[in-house]
């Protein structure tokens, strides 16, 4: 059966500085995408991991990883662009609590991460598929989200934000079929969301930004 993808391809636009690090810098940070990972042989120190799914340019994944030593990161991305741009943030900035993935997150979540090996899963800003006929291809799905809740531990927290109030209401009715998960007020929730390009575009558009973070039993 095609599975129904929830991105469309972008390639080309790669600088020479990232097409660089997608080849230098990979063995110093990417994962691979087609075996179970062994999480404990993949950071310098054992520490609770969060996963940020879509990290786009990954300032954000860059920023939290920066200012919360004490968490591992794992960040998924299809974007070559944005994952090449990650990495030359990462060798920069001398980070060594952050790996990559390259791949569909469908893909790593089903074959590739441990079961309740994750303390959060951030999912910021995922493409909204506006149009009706294009609603089955946004990432946030009971199947997806049945995957997700395999990956927590517990308890473990997802934080989901978007700009569009009508994948906001479809986030809640799908997470609202889940007894394992309550939502809880996200200004509680540390560490904080970093502001992202998306949302500065969605702001600038009016859009109202919603976080949505709900706590696995
Ligand atoms: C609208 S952008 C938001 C990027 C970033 N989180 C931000 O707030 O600026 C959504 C991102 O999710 C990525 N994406 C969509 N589906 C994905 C999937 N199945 N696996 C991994 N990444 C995905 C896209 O490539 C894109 O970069």
């Amino acid at each position: 059966m095609r599975r129904i993808r929830s991105y469309v391809r972008r390639e080309g636009r790669l600088t020479p500085a990232q097409r660089r690090a997608l080849t230098e810098l990979w063995p110093r940070y990417g994962l691979a995408a087609d075996r179970p990972l062994a999480m404990e042989r993949i950071f310098p120190a054992r520490r609770p991991v969060i996963l940020e799914i879509g990290f786009g340019n990954g300032e954000g994944l860059v920023q939290l990883a920066r200012e919360y030593p004490q968490f591992n990161y794992l960040g998924i991305e299809v974007h070559r662009p944005g994952v090449g741009r990650l990495l030359l943030m990462l060798e920069r900035e001398g980070l060594t609590n952050v790996r990559v993935f390259c791949a569909d997150a469908v893909d790593i979540l089903q074959s590739v991460l441990p079961e309740r090996s994750l303390r959060r899963i951030n999912i910021f800003f995922p493409d909204p598929w506006p149009k009706k006929r294009h609603h089955k291809r946004r990432l946030i799905q009971p199947d997806f989200v049945r995957l997700l809740a395999a990956k927590l531990e517990n308890p473990g927290l997802l934080h989901l934000a978007t700009d569009w109030p009508d994948y906001a209401e479809h986030m809640q009715q799908v997470l609202a079929g889940f007894a394992e998960f309550d939502r809880i007020d996200h200004q509680n929730v540390v560490p904080p969301r970093p502001p992202s390009k998306y949302e500065r575009r969605g702001r600038r558009l009016g859009h109202p930004v919603v976080d949505l973070v709900y706590r696995k039993r």
